[in-house]
């Protein structure tokens, strides 16, 4: 039986792909079908879908789906299509390491069954974007309990960006700790910055946290240093885009300052991610490519007039790199490691 989630949905026999479009949310909770390589290429990098993990999910099944409507004559011929739609989202967004990771594998597969046809390669790309799903609906879950196994009832934990069930697939990383204690009667107070400029603090991860029953608190990014200092949080939680082999790691745009702040007030800080999120190809974060968003997010997205006079340019790095140093553990589906990350991410890499 197909183990579906709500945000992330095949249908017409396959034929389309339906999500959730992230950029509307809280205002509206609206679905769109995508059928083609572009739109879901556009789907991507206008973020109607974001998150490494969710965006990896999407990738595996988005692939399944040209595929099945493709009319090349033969399991080469598709092979060949899957390679370059696989680039050709590959070069959507650069950041997220679950985007490449998941079209490889996808590609990988369909190049596996090609001896045996066009049918089987197509059964096969079903199969292996099925397990991208179901493997990180079980990561989600295991990264939760021991992100759960770190909280007391009642505790305060900061996070930033959206790290939730609509980043991934069920639960999430960071704020899964959170959602699957609240099932199980615990309290935490969470402190979400709104998280500039897209505001996925503000727009998802408060929304996904007041629908599951968690008591969540919204923040400027800037005042997350006056909430350390008040000691209104004991740990701060976030996710991961990519984690390099030393432990450097890139997340959302302002993560890295949360991690100076966390360091300075003594605030344990945690980095929650599924394995497939570690990159040991990159040896250390100056080598993670950040991705350059347009500056009209800053100066005029979300408001009626522009925010800034025309003649100013706006820089919009849309990730930053959290120093190793600064991160207490990187917990995983497979355990929580600790420093040297060297050593530690390697040894998972194994398992
Ligand atoms: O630009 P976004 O919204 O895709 O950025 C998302 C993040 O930075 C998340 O924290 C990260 O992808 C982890 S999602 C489990």
């Amino acid at each position: 039986m197909r183990n579906t989630i709500d945000h992330i949905r095949l249908e017409d026999g396959d034929r389309s792909l339906v999500i959730l479009d992230q950029s509307l949310l809280p205002g509206k909770k609206e679905y769109v079908k995508l059928t083609g390589a572009p739109e879901m290429f556009r789907a991507i990098q206008t973020l109607q879908v974001r998150g490494a993990p969710a965006i990896g999910i999407f990738t595996g099944f988005a692939l399944y789906v040209l595929a099945r409507r493709s009319d090349a004559a033969d399991a080469e011929a598709l092979c060949r299509e899957a390679e370059r739609n696989a680039d050709y989202l590959v070069s959507s967004r650069p950041t997220a390491v679950n985007l490449s990771w998941a079209a490889r594998r996808i590609v990988r597969a369909a190049r596996s069954a090609a001896p045996e046809g066009r049918e089987a390669v197509l059964s096969k790309m079903q199969e292996e974007s099925q397990a991208i799903l179901d493997e990180d609906i079980a990561m989600c879950t295991a990264i939760s309990e021991y992100g759960l196994s770190l909280l007391s009832d009642g505790c305060g934990v900061l996070t930033h960006c959206n790290a939730g069930p609509i980043a991934t697939s069920r639960y999430g990383t960071a704020i899964g700790p959170m959602i699957l204690g609240r099932e199980r009667g615990y309290q935490f107070h969470v402190y979400a910055d709104e998280t500039r400029p897209l505001l996925q603090g503000a727009r998802l991860t408060c929304w996904e946290l007041s629908n599951a029953g968690v008591d969540v608190t919204l923040i400027c990014d800037n005042m997350a240093s006056m909430v350390m200092k008040q000691g209104k949080v004991q740990f701060c939680f976030v996710g991961c885009d990519r984690i390099a082999a030393n432990g450097d790691t890139a997340n959302k745009i302002g993560t890295s300052g949360v991690a100076i702040l966390a360091n300075y007030y003594k605030i344990p800080f945690f980095v929650l991610g599924p394995s497939s999120t570690v990159d040991l190809a990159t040896p250390d974060g100056s080598a993670i490519r950040i991705e350059l968003r347009d500056g009209e997010e800053i100066r005029s997205k979300w408001y009626k007039e522009p925010m800034a006079p025309e003649c100013v340019p706006c820089y919009n790095p849309a990730f930053d790199v959290t120093d190793h140093r600064l991160i207490s553990g990187i917990i995983t589906e497979k355990g929580i490691c600790r420093p040297p990350y060297s050593e530690s991410l390697r040894r998972l890499s194994r398992e």
